[in-house]
């Protein structure tokens, strides 16, 4: 029977708790919701029970196309049963069409489609501001290999390919998300973290209306409705 000790460690969205079992962690979802670093506050109804249970299912899709992640179960409608891993303490961002920071930065309309999936790194560090990093930062900061960073690349590409593929059918399409890999003990890299409305951006197909925490980042109202929306056309749950 697991059960849940201790907190580890409270981040913006998540809780991490020790279990009973020394190789599994409990990841317990909130309704809280940050936006900019922390500086916009607010939380979103239910948003937890969504986010896990989209998560799995996304995690569940990918492990049939053999991407190692960390998901075990799921004890409750919050809660995630995951492997332990040492996180390497990157953001993954993957982009298929310019919107958010990348318009802003390269002067780009929202809605271009990029020629193919441009992969960007952030160092996960709040205190900087999670700073972007190229392949050289990461390799003199010994934050990864170049042989880590291949394969992280690899999975991540993989991810995008059977991500974008399914949520066609489901009239969505998928613009850009944010990924984290951490290690097993073995030093294989595994996918961590989320995968939600959270951290990535979602529109539908045929109005382009965004489905993803942008409503709530930008104040467009429906912030639930769009988080209801994509767990209904992911699961067919109402
Ligand atoms: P951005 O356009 O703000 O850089 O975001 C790109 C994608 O990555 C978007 O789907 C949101 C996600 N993301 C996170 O999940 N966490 C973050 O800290 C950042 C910067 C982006």
């Amino acid at each position: 029977m697991m059960e849940r000790k201790e907190a580890l460690y409270e981040g913006k969205a998540k809780i991490i708790y020790a279990t009973n079992h020394p190789d599994e962690y409990l990841v317990y979802y909130k309704d809280d919701a940050t936006a900019g670093n922390g500086a916009k506050r607010g939380t979103i109804a239910d948003k937890g029970v969504m986010n896990n249970k989209m998560t799995a299912f996304f995690f569940d899709l990918l492990a049939k196309e053999g991407i190692a992640h960390h998901y075990i179960s799921m004890p409750s409608d919050r809660e995630m049963i995951v492997k332990k891993l040492t996180i390497i303490p990157l953001e993954v961002i993957i982009r298929n069409v310019a919107a958010g920071s990348l318009a802003q930065r390269l002067g780009l309309e929202e809605g271009v489609p990029m020629p193919f999936p441009v992969i960007e790194y952030c160092y996960k560090n709040d205190d900087l501001g999670d700073p972007m990093l190229n392949r050289y930062h990461i390799r003199a900061m010994k934050i990864a290999t170049d042989a880590e960073l291949d394969e992280i690349e690899r999975m991540s590409l993989k991810i995008n390919d059977v991500l974008t593929k399914f949520l066609k059918t489901k009239k969505v399409d998928l613009i850009d998300f944010k990924l984290e890999f951490g290690k097993d003990a073995q030093g294989n890299i595994i996918l961590a973290d989320e995968i939600s409305p959270d951290n990535c951006r979602f529109w539908d197909s045929d109005t382009k209306e965004k489905l993803d925490k942008d409503r709530f980042r930008r104040d467009l109202g429906n912030v639930e409705d769009a988080y209801k929306e994509m767990l209904h056309r992911l699961t067919g749950e109402a």
